[in-house]
C-alpha cells in the first residue's frame, strides 16, 4: 500500500499517526504540518490574501483591494451602485415598453427601444465592473433595483406610442439628472469613475434628445 502522507505534507490527523507515516524526530504532527507549509510558502501566501472567507455562509469580505483611499472608494462606490440600479431599471423599462407599445408609430418606436436596451445593458456591465475594480461589490439584484432606483417607472399594460415616448423621455431625464450629480461627486474622489459616468451621460443625453424630438 502506498503511503501518500510521506509524499505530500499531511494535515494533522489520526491518519498521520499511522505507523507507516511516522517520521523519526517528527513526533508532533501539528508542528510538522506548519513547517511543511512554511517551506512551501503556503502560509506566507495565505497571509497576503486580502480576504476573510466565511466557509459556513459562503460569503467573503473585501477579497478585492482598491488603490483608492477608503473615503474615495466610498464616494465612487456609492455613485457606481446608484448608477447601476438606475441603468438596470432603464433597460427593464425599455424592454417592457418594447413589448407593449402599440400605435401608428409602433415599428420605429419598437426598434428604437431595443437600441436603448442594448446601450443600457452595456452601461450596466461597465458600471458594475468598475465598482468591482475598486473593490466594491456591485448589487444588481431585483430587490435592490426596486428599492433604490431613481427612475420614474412605466405603467403596466399596452401603451400608445405617444405615451411610450413621453415615459422614455421622463426616465432618461431622471437618470441623466442623477448621473450629473454623481459626476460632480466623483470629480476629485475618482476621476476614472467620473470619466465613465460622463461617457454614459453623454450617450443618454443624446438618446434623450432623439426621443424628445419625436414629441415636437
Ligand atoms: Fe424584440
Amino acid at each position: 500500500m502506498t503511503c501518500v502522507e510521506n509524499a505530500l505534507p499531511p494535515r494533522p490527523s489520526s491518519r498521520f499517526e499511522s505507523s507507516c507515516c511516522r517520521i523519526p524526530g517528527r513526533e508532533n504532527p501539528h508542528l510538522f504540518w506548519i513547517e511543511s507549509r512554511l517551506r512551501l510558502g503556503w502560509v506566507a501566501f495565505e497571509s497576503e490574501t486580502p480576504s476573510t472567507v466565511d466557509l459556513q455562509g459562503g460569503t467573503m469580505s473585501n477579497p478585492i483591494t482598491s488603490t483608492l483611499s477608503e473615503e474615495s472608494q466610498k464616494i465612487a462606490g456609492d455613485a457606481l451602485q446608484a448608477s447601476l440600479v438606475d441603468l438596470i431599471d432603464l433597460s427593464l423599462i425599455a424592454k417592457q415598453a418594447h413589448w407593449n407599445v402599440v400605435g401608428s408609430q409602433f415599428r420605429s418606436v419598437h426598434l428604437q427601444l431595443d437600441e436603448l436596451v442594448t446601450d443600457s445593458r452595456t452601461f450596466v456591465d461597465e458600471v458594475a465592473e468598475r465598482a468591482a475594480a475598486i473593490g466594491v461589490s456591485p448589487d444588481g439584484r431585483a430587490e435592490t433595483v426596486a428599492k433604490t432606483a431613481s427612475t420614474v417607472g412605466f405603467d403596466e399594460g399596452w401603451q400608445k406610442d405617444g405615451r411610450v415616448v413621453g415615459a422614455i423621455v421622463a426616465n432618461l431625464a431622471a437618470v441623466v439628472k442623477a448621473l450629473r450629480a454623481r459626476i460632480d461627486a466623483t470629480e476629485s474622489a475618482d476621476p476614472v469613475t467620473q470619466d465613465l459616468l460622463i461617457a454614459i451621460t453623454a450617450r443618454l443625453e443624446q438618446l434623450h434628445w432623439m426621443w424628445q424630438a419625436q414629441q415636437a
